[in-house]
């Protein structure tokens, strides 16, 4: 099965469990229920569940398992973008083909339906989990090293700080890894840590993922100049218009899509070392976002 349509299955089964988690958009205060449903369920390819459950299922056959810790990744990834596109930030009113929180529900309570999604992805892994607690405790401590300073916060911090001012490959990378990349490899990491791969196998996931993670980024930066709004859902050119630090400003478009193929290369070495069916199925997963169009 090709995995455009592996993810689309995927994103069914989160989905379906999202709703049944979720606060129903009829208790009080329905509005704050809605803007917290309105991204979530708008769309979004749900990459980092996916690939959480893929790499889980490398090593176990329980799948449903996983499912708060896949969840709470989606969360906190919802919240990043309502919070990424708020106008002090990035300032965009589409996103995921429909108007972003902030244009339908306004600013404070957008910033206040990200704040709940963050929350309560971290409510859901500490109340739901069936992992033993250890194991649990470990996988928690995973995500929130990766939404916080060390991670996505810290690389969005050092996104908004370089705008406009002179770029270098060293700020590039740390703004990639941190923002997008770490995400990614948490997710990787996190399906690996509940599955209880062995650890040079853990080691060998979390290095892919660092490196997937970084080829995403780039090629988000890539998309940003060839893409269309219609395909991505979000609006596109912008990166330009706002002087952001991105891998095509600083390379110019045929050597970002060289570098983002160089990431891919070194996600395929990561995991040289498992055993030839675990590794083909994280390589069709690197290839197939490397050549991707939304
Ligand atoms: C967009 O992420 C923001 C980045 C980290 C590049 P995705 O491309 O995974 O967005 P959705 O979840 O599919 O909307
Ligand atoms: C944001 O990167 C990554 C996040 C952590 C949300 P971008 O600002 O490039 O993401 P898009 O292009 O708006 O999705
Ligand atoms: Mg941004
Ligand atoms: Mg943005
Ligand atoms: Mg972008």
């Amino acid at each position: 099965m090709d995995i455009e349509k592996k993810m689309k299955e995927y994103a069914e089964r989160l989905n379906a469990y999202l709703t049944h988690v979720l606060p129903p958009e009829d208790l009080f205060p329905g509005e704050f229920h809605r803007a917290i449903r309105y991204s979530l369920f708008v769309g979004g390819k749900r990459l980092r569940p996916f690939l959480t459950d893929t790499v889980y299922g490398l090593y176990q056959d329980d799948g449903e398992r996983p499912l708060p810790f896949a969840a709470a990744l989606e969360m906190i990834h919802t919240y990043s973008l309502i919070h990424d596109d708020l106008p002090c930030m990035d300032n965009d009113s589409l996103r995921r083909g429909k108007p972003t929180n902030h244009t339908v529900f306004g600013e404070a309570k957008a910033i206040l339906a990200g704040d709940s999604l963050l929350t309560y992805a971290f409510e859901l892994m500490a109340t739901c989990s069936s992992f033993p607690p250890e194991v649990t405790l470990r996988a928690i401590g995973l995500v929130a090293g990766a939404a916080g300073f060390k991670g996505m916060a810290g690389g969005q911090f050092v996104d908004i700080d370089s705008e406009g001012k002179e770029l270098s490959q060293p700020l590039l990378e740390y703004i990639h890894s941190k923002k997008t990349g770490e995400m990614i490899r948490a997710a990787c990491l996190l399906g690996a840590l509940l599955g209880c791969a062995p650890e040079p196998e853990k080691k060998a996931v979390d290095a892919f993922g660092k490196w997937l993670g970084m080829a995403f980024q780039i090629r988000d930066d890539i998309l940003d100049c060839t893409g269309t709004s219609n395909t991505l859902g979000k609006s596109v050119g912008k990166d330009n218009d706002a002087h952001k630090a991105t891998f095509p400003a600083l390379y110019g478009l045929e050597e970002s899509c060289r570098l983002a193929d160089t990431a891919t290369q070194k996600a395929f070495d990561a995991i040289k070392g498992l055993p030839v069916e675990k590794a083909g199925i994280l390589r069709e997963i690197a290839e197939h976002l490397c050549r991707r169009t939304r």
